[in-house]
């Protein structure tokens, strides 16, 4: 019996433990942070075009997360400086990701603000850059015979367009651009809340 309740207490020291070390102490240090400079929440377009985003599995190729110089280059590659906890302010879930088969997307409205770019590239990422390994996602366009009212087709480089034929994005490939042009977090990073340096 006494061993049980010996068990018991263990236990529950452990799981204290492991609740204020991955529950209660990141809560206390995140709790007070703003929304990065510049930061703003997204529009409903912006919204649906990051569930478009999750559903395609973007994040299986794509980090948002440059880091710092003392881990990797990132800054050089141009992908922004280390990020920190107020560019996640309005992401839920946010989309770090683990892979970076492919750039770093977290500043790529910056560094790619062409809305015409990002459509052709999605549709044929060859088309823009010759031997790319990132899938094209034709199922995001309706090929059509010819432009009805209202449609803006694409202009994609010579040889791309189907022969005869109009590419014409779908609502969702045009909420995911608009995602993807919102990408901008290259605010000053303001000061730690109780007045310490930025973390860098
Ligand atoms: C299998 C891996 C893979 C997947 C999945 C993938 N990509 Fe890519 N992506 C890449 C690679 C590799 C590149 C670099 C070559 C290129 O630009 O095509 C790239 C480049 C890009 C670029 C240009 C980045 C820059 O710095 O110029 C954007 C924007 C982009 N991808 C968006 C997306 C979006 C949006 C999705 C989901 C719909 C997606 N990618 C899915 C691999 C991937």
């Amino acid at each position: 019996m006494n061993n049980e309740s010996a068990l018991l207490a263990g236990g529950m020291t452990m799981l204290a433990l492991a609740t204020s070390a991955l529950v209660v102490i990141p809560y206390l240090q995140l709790k007070d942070i703003k929304p990065t400079e510049g930061v703003k929440p997204y529009t409903a377009a912006q919204l649906r075009g990051r569930e478009v985003y999750i559903a395609n599995g973007c994040i299986y190729c794509h980090s948002q997360q440059p880091r710092d110089s003392s881990f990797a280059p990132d800054a050089k590659r141009g992908w922004g400086r280390a990020s920190v906890a107020g560019d996640y302010y309005y992401d839920h879930p946010h989309l770090l990701g683990t892979m970076r088969t492919g750039p770093d997307l977290m500043n790529i409205g910056v560094r790619q603000p062409s809305a015409d770019w990002h459509l052709g590239h999605l549709y044929q990422p060859r088309a823009y850059v010759s031997g790319s390994i990132m899938p094209s996602y034709p199922f995001m366009f309706d090929v059509k015979d010819a432009a009805e009212p209202g449609d803006k087709p694409l202009t994609l480089p010579p040889g791309y367009a189907p022969p005869g034929k109009v590419v014409v994005p779908t609502a969702a490939a045009l909420d995911l651009v608009a995602y993807l042009q919102s990408l901008n977090r290259t605010g000053a990073v303001l000061p730690a809340p109780d007045g310490g340096a930025p973390a860098k």
